[in-house]
């Protein structure tokens, strides 16, 4: 698809991945909101990328819902919909103290997989209302950040590990579900990129999975991030799957 002048809601825009995602759909000509908790951290990024921004918990379902009817109304239906609104929430399932506090466990699991789940389905019903942008009958994507962690998560990751699973898990059956109505669904497992959620992750594990990085042998920056989100927006054939973005490392147990 053609990005410019499209409607595009990125989540976790205030930071990060998703932070340079908004910019670069911006860059590109999209008309972008960004979301993201804190008013004032809003306002900020949304100032300085000249786009869009709403304080929105992820978790709250109703606010999400008004949001994207409001943006939809004001701003032309949502076309792209980029869900980076994510937490690290490192713990053990059972550690010296006994088993894990299950609050702490369902936090990261509705952040990660319910707030996704949450936008990704209020923007395509809405994408699906809308006039088809090309001959292919396409009208829009949805782009979810998984993480490397689905695949091969460390220890302490049995709570961030499950939420991206799921994120790579539903990509194809939710594609499938939403082909006929032209709506693409498709994740991103990044590696290690260089963004403020890394300050939840110890030093020495940060540093044990940037040496089994292979190529480049640094971290990943968010503009590297925002650029596969602009190529998959692009490209048709982009369906259904999780791209790995990993400089090919492979993570091992700690
Ligand atoms: N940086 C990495 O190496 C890496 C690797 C794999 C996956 N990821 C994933 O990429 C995504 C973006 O992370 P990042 O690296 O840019 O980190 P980040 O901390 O810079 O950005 C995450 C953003 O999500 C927001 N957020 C958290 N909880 C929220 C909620 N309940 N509602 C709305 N927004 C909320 C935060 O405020 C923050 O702005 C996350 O889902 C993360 O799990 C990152």
């Amino acid at each position: 698809m053609n990005i410019k002048d499209l409607t595009a809601v990125v989540t976790g825009g205030a930071s990060g991945l998703g932070y340079a995602s908004a910019a670069a759909l911006t860059q590109a000509g999209a008309k972008v909101v960004l979301l993201d908790v804190g008013q004032l951290r809003v306002d900020r990024a949304a100032a300085k990328i000249g786009c869009l921004g709403f304080e929105c918990d992820v978790r709250d379902d109703q606010r999400v819902a008004e949001i994207v009817a409001q943006v939809g109304e004001e701003l032309g239906c949502v076309r792209i919909n980029v869900n980076c609104a994510g937490v690290a929430g490192g713990m053990l399932l059972v550690d010296k103290n006994g088993p894990v506090d299950i609050d702490s466990y369902r936090r990261v699991i509705e952040i990660n997989l319910i707030g996704t789940v949450s936008l990704m389905t209020r923007c395509a019903a809405q994408m699906m209302q809308a006039d088809a942008l090309n001959d292919d009958g396409e009208r829009g994507v949805v782009i979810n950040t998984s993480s490397i962690a689905a695949f091969e998560g460390m220890i302490g990751q049995g709570a961030y590990a499950a939420s991206k699973g799921a994120i790579a898990s539903l990509c194809l059956p939710v594609a499938r579900e939403f082909a006929a109505r032209g709506v693409r669904v498709m994740a991103i497992a990044p590696g290690l990129f260089e963004t403020p959620i890394m300050d939840q992750i110890p030093e020495k594990v940060v540093d044990s999975m940037l040496a089994k990085t292979h190529f480049p042998t640094r971290m990943g920056r968010p503009e590297e991030f925002a650029d596969a989100v602009l190529a998959i927006c692009r490209n048709p054939m982009f369906n259904g799957t999780t791209v790995r973005l990993d400089g090919a490392v492979r993570l091992e147990a700690r």
